[in-house]
């Protein structure tokens, strides 16, 4: 974790903790409301801090936590009314969803979404067994079952708000999200489009998909810090934060 990305917390929390914002205006609130709920949970309370499990610089916990950093606001905020609603299943996630308003969705999503990608991320190809790799990125017409980077990107580095990256993800998450759409715990997509791919794929090629899928092992999503904190940035109208 850099020294600015320290003190972008500590300034977060001490405006938490004096309610004071005199010291420090923005020319944006409503951005910063996105990092203020990221550091302290909004009003799902401190132990929701979003970053508790998604990581400081939102790169997820590297298993089945994901990364946030740099998804589309679009998919972000469908997958906040997608655990409200039940409709996908997460015991934390449908709680902090419940307690998140429309406002402090759409700002923490787009906090998130400004975040850079991890550099270079790209489907891990040497996990691929031959077999993954032709369904992956070629699909099998003979099931009716479209590649994966026909939705998700030619390199699986996401295709806008109905095509998330699934190179930014790890293996572990991919497959338990493949395992989610074909018991039914996790549904409500566009038009159904994960039901039926994950229902298309056998049970032998589940695990080897969303390996081959996944990011590289060790492609991490630490960048070099900012030149300057993202508050730091607001208090100049040039920038057109
Ligand atoms: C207690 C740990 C925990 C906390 C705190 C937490 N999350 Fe999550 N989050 C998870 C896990 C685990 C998943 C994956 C759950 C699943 O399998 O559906 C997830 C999934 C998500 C997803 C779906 C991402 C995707 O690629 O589909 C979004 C969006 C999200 N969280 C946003 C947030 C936000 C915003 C906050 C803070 C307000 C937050 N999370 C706090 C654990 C947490
Ligand atoms: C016809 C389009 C389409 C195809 C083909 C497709 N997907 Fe998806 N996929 C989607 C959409 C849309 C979503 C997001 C659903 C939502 O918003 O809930 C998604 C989400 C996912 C996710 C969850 C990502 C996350 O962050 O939670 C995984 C994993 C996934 N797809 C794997 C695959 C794999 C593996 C293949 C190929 C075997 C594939 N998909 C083929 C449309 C598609």
């Amino acid at each position: 974790m850099g020294r600015v990305k320290n003190t972008t917390f500590a300034m977060a929390a001490t405006m938490l903790s004096t309610g004071c914002t005199d010291t420090a205006p923005v020319a944006n609130p409503f951005e910063q409301s996105g990092e203020l709920i990221a550091l302290s949970g909004g009003d799902a309370g401190a132990a929701n801090a979003c970053i508790v499990c998604h990581g400081m610089e939102g790169e997820g916990d590297g298993e089945l936590t994901p990364q946030l950093a740099g998804l589309d606001p679009g998919y972000f905020v469908r997958q906040l009314e997608l655990y409200e609603a039940g409709q996908r299943r997460h015991p934390e996630m449908e709680a902090i969803a419940a307690r998140l308003s429309w406002d402090a969705r759409n700002a923490v999503a787009s906090y998130y979404a400004e975040m850079e990608p991890p550099p270079g991320a790209a489907a891990n190809r040497q996990a691929c067994t031959a077999a993954a790799r032709q369904l992956v990125f070629s699909g099998d017409p003979s099931r009716d079952l479209p590649a994966c980077t026909a939705c998700h990107g030619r390199d699986l580095a996401g295709a806008g708000a109905a095509g998330p990256p699934l190179a930014w993800q790890t293996a572990a998450y991919n497959e338990s999200q493949l395992r989610a759409w074909r018991s039914g715990r996790r549904y409500g997509d566009p038009q159904g489009a994960m039901g039926e791919v994950s229902r298309l794929l056998h049970e032998r090629e589940l695990r080897a998909v969303a390996a081959c899928a996944a990011r590289l092992p060790d492609a991490t999503h630490r960048r070099e810090p900012r030149a300057a904190s993202l508050l730091e940035h607001r208090h100049d109208p040039r920038n057109g934060a």
